[in-house]
């Protein structure tokens, strides 16, 4: 079974695996020293299956009463069975338990499965910040792969 189970906390020994999965899901991923920075300064999780299977991941960063998230990845093979729903929504659970108050977000204007996901979890759009990622798109001809930007949508979620 692939089904979310439980969440634990991201460690040096996971990085290998996080770093191969983020390899493969973005076009523009987090080098390993950006996870090792993560782990000094954030809140950073690992998705398992019940029978311990990482399924995804997670990096948060706390300032204050608030917290930014910075990144979230579930495994292709485990994508749509509702893995990063039911993870945000057990790390939701345990931030209004303790200081936070503010959950923010910046997603690319292009990502409709991740905008998606934050809104069903009550997320909300509360701004845009221009040209904020970088991006690959095709050339007019179709043949040459060129660097161009994209906006960022910013969201909110009060706890
Ligand atoms: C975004 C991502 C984390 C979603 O993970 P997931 O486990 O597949 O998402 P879930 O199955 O929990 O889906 C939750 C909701 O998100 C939306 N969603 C997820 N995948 C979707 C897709 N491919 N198309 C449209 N909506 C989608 C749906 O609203 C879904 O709710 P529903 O099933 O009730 O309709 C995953 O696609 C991923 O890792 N993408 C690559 C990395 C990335 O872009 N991360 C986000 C950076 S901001």
């Amino acid at each position: 079974m692939s089904e979310f189970s439980y969440l634990d906390q991201m460690q040096e020994k996971d990085l290998p695996w996080v770093l191969a999965l983020e390899q493969r899901s973005y076009d523009f991923p987090w080098s390993l020293q950006g996870f090792e920075n993560s782990l000094e300064q954030g809140l950073n999780y690992l998705f398992y299956s019940a029978q311990g299977d990482k399924l995804g991941y997670c990096c948060l960063l706390p300032v204050l009463d608030e917290v930014q998230i910075l990144n979230v990845c579930v495994a292709p093979e485990y994508q749509k069975k509702g893995v990063a729903k039911k993870a945000l929504k057990s790390l939701l659970a345990k931030l209004q338990e303790s200081v936070y108050q503010i959950v923010l977000l910046e997603v690319r204007c292009s990502n409709t499965p991740a905008i998606k996901l934050y809104q069903s979890l009550g997320f909300r759009q509360n701004g845009l910040r221009k040209d904020y990622y970088r991006a690959h798109c095709w050339d007019n001809s179709q043949q040459c792969l060129i660097e161009n930007k994209e906006d960022a949508i910013l969201m909110v979620l009060s706890l």
